[in-house]
């Protein structure tokens, strides 16, 4: 995904050169990864030569929410977000990238020990884009991990933060090593949460199944939309509920969905093949969600896209 590093940079309200954003070795960031991020996708709409960014004004209240709840200065948290919604749109624009981008809206602290108070903290932020690579488009093979989701008396599911990520280090060892592409870990109740990066949906009997937020799972945008999409367009009834370890292996049908995974159909778990392999609802929303965001189809709300020409010059954003 990274194999491309941008000539520039967003960072805390400017567009830099990529090499000017630096933090010290002993700021708060670097030793304690005290930064929330997002990860949001500009799909470019080749017939209609713009990006549009998928759920923008979600992404940045969740990461407001995240800011809020690991006590970052209100105000200050507030002023760069507002600042980073224009940043994301000129970032596109400026970039000029004729291709589908992954950006990381991260907002950090770098001075304050553990700082919470205003006047002790300093807080930066930074905007990254990056050209996505090509789409995989085969099934996953995923193994369960032994290792747990974080519970929310830890550090809750609900808050991106950087530091929590080391939680899916071990895990994503775990499925390399097994010779899997990811990794499906359980909550502490031993029942499913997530992947490191995406919400885990089952069907069983044409009902699509996945955990509710108080299975230790991040409220995960796109698979608000894929419940949407599931429910409104394909008419196929969605049940959030706990999700024993033993029905993965009996579902008709997994697929995992998140901004950097999109929808993607899991072949195998534990090398147990999922189902008899036709995946025909996993297919279908797969299909619809690619579709809308390349602008072939209606979004499921009006809010969904927000276009940005590539060209600053263009003036249509
Ligand atoms: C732990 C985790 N779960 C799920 C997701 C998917 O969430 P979204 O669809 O909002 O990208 C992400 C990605 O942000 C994540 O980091």
């Amino acid at each position: 995904m990274y194999e491309v590093t941008p000539d520039l940079i967003w960072w805390n309200g400017d567009i830099v050169p990529w090499g000017e954003a630096t933090v010290h070795v002993t700021s708060e960031v670097a030793m304690r990864g005290t930064n929330v991020f997002e990860g949001l996708r500009a799909y470019w709409q080749a017939g209609h030569e713009h990006h549009a960014v998928v759920h923008l004004d979600r992404h940045l209240a969740r990461l407001r929410q995240s800011a809020r709840l690991l006590r970052f200065p209100d105000a200050d948290a507030a002023e760069h977000i507002d600042r980073m919604r224009d940043g994301v749109l000129d970032l596109i624009a400026t970039l000029g990238h004729q291709g589908d981008l992954y950006l990381r809206p991260t907002l950090y602290i770098d001075e304050g020990r553990y700082g919470w108070r205003p006047g002790e903290v300093r807080l930066g932020s930074y905007i990254v884009g990056h050209p996505t690579g090509p789409r995989s488009t085969g099934p996953m093979a995923c193994i369960v991990s032994s290792w747990r989701r974080t519970p929310d008396q830890a550090i809750s599911p609900l808050i991106k933060v950087g530091a929590a990520y080391q939680a899916f280090r071990l895990p994503r060892i775990e499925a390399a090593l097994a010779g899997a592409d990811e990794a499906i870990l359980l909550n502490t109740h031993d029942t499913v949460a997530e992947t490191g990066g995406a919400a885990v949906f089952l069907v069983r009997d044409g009902i699509a199944v996945t955990p509710p937020l108080a299975d230790g799972v991040l409220d995960g945008i796109t698979r608000r939309t894929v419940i949407d999409l599931l429910r409104s367009r394909l008419g196929v009834p969605v049940v959030e509920r706990s999700i024993p370890r033993t029905e993965l292996y009996t579902a008709e049908e997994a697929f995992v969905c998140g901004t950097l995974d999109e929808v993607r159909l899991v072949g195998t778990i534990d090398g147990l093949p999922v189902g008899s392999g036709q995946q025909p609802v996993a297919q279908a929303v797969r299909e619809l969600y690619l579709s809308i965001c390349s602008g072939k189809d209606e979004p499921v709300d009006v809010d969904m896209l927000t276009a940005v020409r590539s060209s600053p010059l263009s003036g249509d954003r």
